[in-house]
């Protein structure tokens, strides 16, 4: 059966790419850890957009996740043509004083997961020559970020990962795409412990997901969402990295907690 598998599933974007795509026609497979939010959602969509919606409950950052998640689509009998690497979580503060099993946790499910899971799933759309790949990267990876070190530099992996791998892939039939939000009203900053950053404006999920949604029928390799997160980024670009580096951390480090900010260096 036809499939598409979405990764962190079970709210923000990925619940809303979920409800665009079942309203499509879509059968989905929903992975996130939440299994109560899963079974719901899967309950709702398959009575109300006539679709199969299944779930796989699973903390994706462990490191035989990947493998399991293929072993449960291949045993029962999914064909995923659609994949949406979207699950992830950030962090803020001086990385100094950070907790380091966080952050290798978050590089463990932005960037590992989404490498294993892409690797796994890439084979049979390539022989299939036929297939989409859409990995979330966001705006924060086109620069680094003093403050969220960590997560800018996952995003700024997912982002390269996927451009180059659009160009890889064009010719086996395979569109790989990487999806870049400015702030989005999710549940991430909470899940994250990070308070919102400033943003010029931010997005609901349904626009970043319509925005990706277009950007895939032009067969785009990487899109921003939001007209004021793209300009924003295309004025970074001419802008010498030393001035960026201090004006976005002159940006955030309002932002960080009283703690770290007593122990940073002057
Ligand atoms: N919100 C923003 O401003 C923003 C901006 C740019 C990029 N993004 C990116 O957009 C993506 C989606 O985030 P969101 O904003 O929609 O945040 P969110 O509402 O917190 O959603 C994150 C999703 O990932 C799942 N998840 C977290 N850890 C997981 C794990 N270890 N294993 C499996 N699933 C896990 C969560 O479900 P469970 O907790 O149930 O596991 C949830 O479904 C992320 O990659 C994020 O980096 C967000």
């Amino acid at each position: 059966m036809n499939t598409t598998l979405i990764t962190g599933a079970s709210s923000g974007i990925g619940e809303a790419f979920a409800r665009k795509l079942a309203a499509r026609g879509h059968n989905l497979l929903l992975v996130a850890r939440t299994e109560d939010k899963l079974i719901a959602l899967c309950n709702e969509l398959g009575r109300s957009a006539n679709i199969r919606a299944q779930f796989v409950a699973m903390d994706l950052a462990r490191p035989y996740s990947p493998q399991r998640l293929f072993d449960e689509t291949v045993k029962r009998d999914l064909q995923i043509d659609f994949l949406i690497n979207n699950a992830g979580f950030g962090s803020m503060g001086d990385f100094a004083t950070l907790d380091p099993e966080r952050e290798l946790n978050m590089i463990d499910l932005n960037v590992r997961a989404l490498v294993d899971l892409t690797h796994r799933f890439i084979h049979p759309m390539r022989e299939r020559k036929s297939g989409t790949i859409i990995n979330v990267a966001s705006t924060a990876g086109f620069q680094p970020v003093p403050f969220m070190a960590t997560y800018a530099a996952t995003k700024a992996f997912v982002l390269s990962f996927s451009e180059a791998l659009w160009e890889e892939n064009r010719p086996h039939g395979v569109h790989v795409m990487a999806l870049c939000p400015g702030v989005t009203e999710t549940g991430f900053f909470e899940a994250s412990r990070m308070q919102k950053p400033p943003a010029r404006t931010s997005q609901t999920p349904d626009q970043v997901v319509d925005t990706a949604l277009r950007a895939l029928k032009r067969r785009k390799s990487s899109v921003i969402s939001g007209w004021s997160n793209l300009t924003a980024v295309e004025m970074e670009r001419i802008v010498p990295r030393k001035l960026i580096l201090r004006a976005v951390g002159a940006v955030m480090r309002p932002y960080i907690g009283r703690e770290s900010k007593g122990k940073e260096r002057g």
